[in-house]
């Protein structure tokens, strides 16, 4: 195991430490190897609503489990509340399993619990893990790049706030390139509209993965100007992620993973 930077003052007594995990988007193969190995020392496991159930499965029994959320409009815990229970159980003595869906430093907010932990001077090491984007676009048959269609490609959150979006779109709308937005479900429509604009072609193709990379991943394949419409037409459910880029059109010939297409 790497050791890590010892952030702890000289005369406080440091036994407990954090992991910072990512968990990845939903396969548990996909859990790295790093990850797996530190689940089989923890003592807690402090997890969240996008942690797949199935690595879960994988702790041993003694581990003591803590779910801390989120729901999209409902947090079980507020962040500072997160926080500070890390800290708290690291203080214990407890080696701390922080895991997270995807990866904890992107849109995970690993940054955040980790800048509560160096103030409290507790020790933490943090494992990435394999984001939505990747995830969910591997799964897809969609490549984020193509030498022919996409030399970028931009992650970005869809999250609304006060009903509003308040992105660069004029960045966002840039030919040759790829943006994935995550927690763009109840956005959809908005940025649909908002690319278009801002100078996107209305036929621009668009992917909306639901549960990626597990058994129940659909993939719903529209344009910017249809995409509402098909979502209006079905139930789908967060998690999703939406992928705009002329790659989506590489998934009729690309696609391997078993699953549903809309
Ligand atoms: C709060 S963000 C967390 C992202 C995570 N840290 C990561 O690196 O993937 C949650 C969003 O990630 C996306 N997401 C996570 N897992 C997903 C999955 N299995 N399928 C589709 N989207 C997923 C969805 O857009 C969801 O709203």
């Amino acid at each position: 195991m790497i050791e890590t930077l010892d952030v702890v003052g000289n005369n406080q007594p440091q036994i407990g430490k954090v992991f910072l995990v990512g968990a990845g988007p939903g396969d548990p193969e996909l859990l790295t190897l790093k990850a797996l190995l530190l689940m089989k020392q923890a003592d807690v496991v402090v997890y969240d609503r996008l942690t797949p159930l199935v690595i879960l499965d994988l702790l041993e029994p003694r581990v003591e489990r803590i779910f801390v959320g989120k729901e999209p409009e409902h947090h079980t815990l507020p962040q500072d509340k997160i926080n500070q229970l890390l800290v708290s159980l690291a203080r214990q003595g407890k080696q701390v399993l922080r895991l997270k869906g995807g990866d904890p430093f992107i849109f995970g907010r690993g940054g955040e619990e980790i800048e509560t932990l160096i103030a409290a001077g507790v020790n933490f090491q943090v494992v990435p893990g394999v984001t939505a984007a990747a995830g969910c676009a591997a799964y897809a048959g969609i490549p984020l790049t193509h030498r022919d269609y996409a030399q970028a490609c931009v992650f970005v959150t869809g999250h609304l706030k006060d009903g509003n979006l308040d992105l660069n779109w004029d960045v966002l709308a840039q030919p040759r390139q790829t943006v994935v937005f995550y927690m763009g479900l109840r956005s959809v429509h908005h940025i649909c509209k908002k690319l278009c604009e801002h100078g996107v072609a209305g036929s621009m193709p668009v992917a909306l993965v639901e549960q990626g990379t597990t058994p129940e991943q659909k993939v719903y394949c529209a344009t910017l100007d249809t995409l509402s419409a098909v979502l209006h037409k079905s139930d789908i459910h967060s998690p999703a992620l939406l992928i705009v880029g002329e790659v989506v059109n590489l998934r009729s010939r690309l696609a391997w993973f078993k699953t549903n297409t809309c």
